[in-house]
């Protein structure tokens, strides 16, 4: 099959790529991708000697630049994971979330439809629902999404749902948990803390620490990914968990053990994302599993994996903190909680 990964460059992009590559000999891989901040054509250095992979850049929102991919491509399957992820940019600019989380799913959507692309699969996230103190969110609750990210987000899962609905757009949603794994733009928590605590930099812990997020390798989300569009139905949404619940303290904990570091590079701060902070994300996802799909990464083994990788691949994250951007936001963000130990 002939597919194109939209924000390809990206962390779960890159590597739903090199799963694509490895485990489907047949399938040829294309990416288009912005390279925004968080996207960095070192993410796929490895991939761009691979005669079935082929790189474009540009934004989903450019319909024409999106056409001319699928056309010269011979694309017969297309899976976005282009968007703006990060949910704490999202509480201090919410434009640019707007734009390619809503408008570049849109434009997705009307290409795909005036082209008769055979298959659009849209990753989407766990943080649609919102928050959940017991129980798991199934594919028919209720979407409550807390912050402008969740609901850009949200709002991209209603249009597929809509074209699915209005023109029989063959689209499939999938919904992923907070995932882990090598080339994670350093500023989500576990690639955050990974690469300060490297530094011997102090990590900022959100109050106690206790929100509980539901983790999942980026191995396992990229072939519930890859199942979502082979086994999946159109119109259908597909919850992508691995049922592995942990508080962010726990975590913290983890990555001071693997990495040698001590207690004294955790600083609580108080928590910036306020009432937006939800406190447990949970997931059921039997109705992928009822597809064949089962993710197969331990958490702890992964975990360890993916802190290790981190403190071995300096030459990929080092360049990338040391941009003003990367700096300047985490001075607005951190900067008022972390003080001097910023
Ligand atoms: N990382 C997680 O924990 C997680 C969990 C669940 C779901 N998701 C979802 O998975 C998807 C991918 O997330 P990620 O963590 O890989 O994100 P990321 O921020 O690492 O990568 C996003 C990629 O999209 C590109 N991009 C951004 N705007 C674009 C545009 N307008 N046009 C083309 N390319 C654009 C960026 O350059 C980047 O390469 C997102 O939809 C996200 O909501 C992520």
């Amino acid at each position: 099959m002939n597919i194109l990964v939209t924000g390809g460059a990206g962390f779960i992009g890159s590597n739903l790529c090199r799963l694509l590559l490895e485990e489907h000999p047949e399938d040829q891989v294309s990416v288009l991708d912005a390279l925004t901040y968080a996207g960095n054509l070192s993410t796929i250095e490895d991939l761009e000697t691979n005669e079935r992979f082929r790189f474009h850049q540009g934004r989903i929102e450019d319909g024409a630049a999106v056409r001319r991919v699928l056309k010269d491509d011979h694309i017969e399957a297309l899976i976005n994971c282009a968007a703006e992820t990060h949910n704490d940019r999202s509480l201090l600019e919410a434009g640019d979330f707007l734009a390619t989380n809503v408008m570049g799913v849109y434009e997705l959507l009307e290409v795909v439809r005036e082209m008769k692309i055979p298959k659009l699969v849209h990753v989407s996230t766990d943080e649609v629902y919102g928050s959940t103190a017991t129980g798991a969110f199934t594919e028919e609750s209720p979407l409550k999404p807390n912050t402008p990210y969740s609901a850009s987000k949200a709002a991209g899962d209603l249009l597929c749902r809509a074209y699915f609905v209005s023109y029989e757009t063959p689209v499939v949603v999938t919904r992923g948990g907070n995932t882990y794994g090598p080339y994670q733009y350093p500023e989500k928590l576990i690639s955050f803390f990974a690469t300060r605590l490297v530094e011997d930099k102090k990590v900022p812990v959100y109050g106690e620490g206790e929100q509980v997020r539901e983790w999942i390798h980026v191995r396992d989300h990229a072939s519930g990914i890859d199942a979502a569009l082979r086994k999946g139905e159109s119109g259908q949404i597909y919850n992508v968990s691995d049922k592995n619940e942990r508080v962010n303290k726990e975590i913290v904990q983890i990555l001071l053990a693997r990495l040698g570091k001590g207690d004294e590079l955790v600083k609580k701060i108080p928590d910036p994302r306020k009432g937006a902070h939800d406190m447990r994300y949970s997931m059921a996802s039997e109705k992928l599993r009822s597809l064949g799909w089962a993710p197969q990464v331990p958490f702890e083994e992964g975990l360890g994996d993916a802190i290790d990788w981190y403190a071995h691949h300096q030459n990929w994250w080092r360049p990338i903190v040391a941009k003003p951007e990367f700096q300047a936001f985490i001075k607005r963000f951190y900067g008022p909680g972390l003080g001097e130990d910023l």
